[in-house]
C-alpha cells in the first residue's frame, strides 16, 4: 500500500454554503425545537449528519444523464438504460422501480406475506419491519451474538445466526417463512457488512427448504467493498464483481437508490419470479405508477442508472470507507465509546458508556446528540431509548456520512467537536419528554433538560 494520503477522487464545480451560527443561537433554536433535532431547519445546521439516504452529491455524468431523462408515461428509454444497469449489478430478471427503499417493502410483503407469517432478517431496518408487521407477519431479528456488543471488533458483525435461522424454520416450518431477508450492510446493527461467506450460508439454509431469499440492498457497494477488505479470496476482485456475486445468492432485492444509487429519491425492487413480479407490477400501478416509471420521473431514473455504477468504482468506496473510518478511529483513540468496527455509512457513539451518569429513562442518546448540535452545530441522530423506548437495547448516537458530500476537513471539525463534549461530559444533563406522539414518536417528540449545568 502506498503511504500517500487517500484524498476525495472528485474535484467541486458546484458549491452548497454552509453557515457557522454562535452557541446563543444555537441555543434558542434547539429551545424552539423542543430539544428534538428533527425539528430544527436544515439551513441552520452547520454539518448535517442525520442520514446518508437521499443526500448523495450527484457526479457531472449524473447531471447530464439527467438531461437525457424522457418523460414518457410508458416505454421510456430512461427505464430501459436504468433496467440495463440495475441487471448488470444485480442480475435479477425482474427490475422494478419504486419512488424509494419502503416502496418496494410494501409491494413485497403485501405480495409474500400474509398474517401470521415469519420474515427473519439480520436485523430489520425500521421501515421494512413496519411493513412486515403492517400485513400482519411477524418480523424476527437474527443478528450474530457479536452485533450486540459495541466494543467489540469483529469483521462481519452483519452477519445472520445461521443456527438459529435453521432452528426457526425447522420448529415453525417452512410454510410459514414466505422468505428470508439480509440486509447489507447491516444499518440497524452499526452498518456492518456481511460476508460473502455467511450469504452462501444462508442461501443454503433458505434452498433446503425451499425459502426464496431476498437482499435489502441499500448497502450493497460498501458491503462489498468491505468484502473485497475482510474475507479471504476477495482481494483480487473488483466491488463489482463481489456485488453480482453477492446477489447470484438471492431470488430478488428491495434497493433504497437513495443509499448506494447515489440518488436524491428513487428505489427498486427485484425478483427472478415471473409470477410473483406480475402481481408485484399490478400493485405498483395502483399506487407508485406504470411499471416503465414507478413514481420516478425519467430524470430520475438516469441518475441511478448512472449512480449504481459510481458507487462501485474502487477509488471512490477506497475514499468512502477511509473517510468513515478516519472519523471513528479519531475519537476512539481518544477513548470515546463508539461500535467497532466503523461501519460503511456511519459512526455509532455508544451514549450509554459515553454519559453512564444519565439513566437510559433521561435518554443518553438525546442529550449527546442535543450537545453535539450546541457545541458545533453539528447534526446527528438518536437510536435508542427516544425511538425504541423501553425495549431499546443500547443508546446509539448515528453520525451518518452523506456521499460525496464533506470533505476531509469537515470531518476533521467533527473529530474536535465530539472530543470537546467528551472532555466535558460530566457537566452534560439527562432530558424529560414533555409532549410524545402515539407512534415514531422520535420525530416529533419535544423534551427539556433536567436542572441546571455543573
Ligand atoms: N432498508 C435500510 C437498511 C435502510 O437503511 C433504509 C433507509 C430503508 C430500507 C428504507 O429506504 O428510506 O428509501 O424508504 N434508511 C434511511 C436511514 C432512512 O437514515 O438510514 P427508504
Amino acid at each position: 500500500m502506498s503511504k500517500r494520503p487517500i484524498i476525495e477522487p472528485f474535484r467541486i464545480k458546484s458549491v452548497e454554503p454552509i453557515r457557522a451560527s454562535t452557541r446563543e443561537e444555537r441555543q434558542k433554536l434547539i429551545e424552539t425545537a423542543g430539544y428534538n433535532l428533527f425539528l430544527v431547519p436544515s439551513d441552520a445546521i452547520l454539518i448535517d449528519l442525520l442520514t446518508d439516504s437521499g443526500t448523495s452529491a450527484m457526479s457531472t455524468e449524473q447531471w447530464a444523464a439527467m438531461m437525457r431523462g424522457d418523460e414518457s408515461y410508458a416505454g421510456s428509454p430512461s427505464f430501459a438504460r436504468f433496467r440495463n444497469s440495475v441487471q448488470s449489478i444485480f442480475g435479477f430478471k425482474h427490475v422494478i422501480p419504486t419512488h424509494q427503499g419502503r416502496a418496494a417493502e410494501r409491494i413485497l410483503f403485501s405480495v409474500m406475506c400474509k398474517r401470521g407469517d415469519i420474515v427473519p432478517n439480520n436485523t430489520h431496518f425500521d421501515t421494512t419491519r413496519a411493513n412486515c408487521e403492517f400485513v400482519g407477519a411477524q418480523a424476527v431479528d437474527l443478528p450474530v451474538p457479536e452485533a450486540k456488543q459495541p466494543s467489540l471488533n469483529h469483521p462481519f458483525k452483519g452477519n445472520m445466526d445461521t443456527a438459529r435461522l435453521a432452528e426457526l424454520i425447522e420448529r415453525e416450518g417452512a410454510k410459514r417463512v414466505p422468505l428470508v431477508m439480509l440486509t447489507v450492510t447491516n444499518n440497524s446493527g452499526g452498518g456492518q457488512p456481511v460476508s460473502m461467506a455467511n450469504i452462501r450460508a444462508v442461501k443454503g439454509i433458505c434452498k433446503k427448504h425451499g425459502i426464496p431469499l431476498y437482499i435489502d440492498a441499500c448497502r450493497f457497494a460498501e458491503n462489498a467493498y468491505f468484502i473485497k477488505l475482510r474475507e479471504p479470496g476477495y482481494a483480487r476482485k473488483t466491488p463489482r464483481e463481489i456485488a453480482q456475486e453477492l446477489f447470484s445468492y438471492g431470488d430478488g432485492c428491495t434497493m433504497s437508490a437513495k443509499k448506494d444509487g447515489l440518488a436524491n429519491i428513487g428505489g427498486f425492487l427485484c425478483t427472478n419470479d415471473d409470477s410473483i413480479a406480475q402481481q408485484e407490477k399490478d400493485l405498483l400501478i395502483l399506487t407508485e405508477g406504470f411499471p416503465t416509471y414507478g413514481g420516478l420521473a425519467g430524470r430520475d431514473l438516469e441518475a441511478i442508472a448512472v449512480g449504481l455504477n459510481e458507487a462501485l468504482e474502487e477509488d471512490y468506496l477506497q475514499y468512502r470507507i477511509a473517510s468513515t473510518a478516519f472519523l471513528g478511529n479519531h475519537i476512539s483513540a481518544e477513548g470515546v465509546p463508539i461500535v467497532q468496527p466503523p461501519g460503511g455509512h456511519a459512526i455509532y457513539l455508544d451514549a450509554r458508556a459515553f454519559l453512564p451518569h444519565i439513566p437510559t429513562s433521561q435518554f443518553p442518546g438525546v442529550a449527546l446528540a442535543n450537545e453535539l448540535f450546541l457545541e458545533g452545530g453539528i447534526r446527528s441522530v438518536e437510536i435508542g431509548s427516544l425511538m425504541f423506548g423501553e425495549h431499546a437495547q443500547m443508546d446509539l448516537v448515528r453520525l451518518a456520512i452523506p456521499r460525496r458530500v464533506y470533505t476531509q476537513s469537515h470531518i476533521e471539525y467533527v473529530v474536535e467537536v465530539i472530543l470537546d463534549v467528551w472532555r466535558r461530559r460530566d457537566t452534560i444533563p439527562g432530558y424529560d419528554l414533555v409532549h410524545q406522539a402515539a407512534f415514531l414518536r422520535h420525530f416529533t417528540a419535544r423534551l427539556k433538560p433536567r436542572g441546571i449545568r455543573a
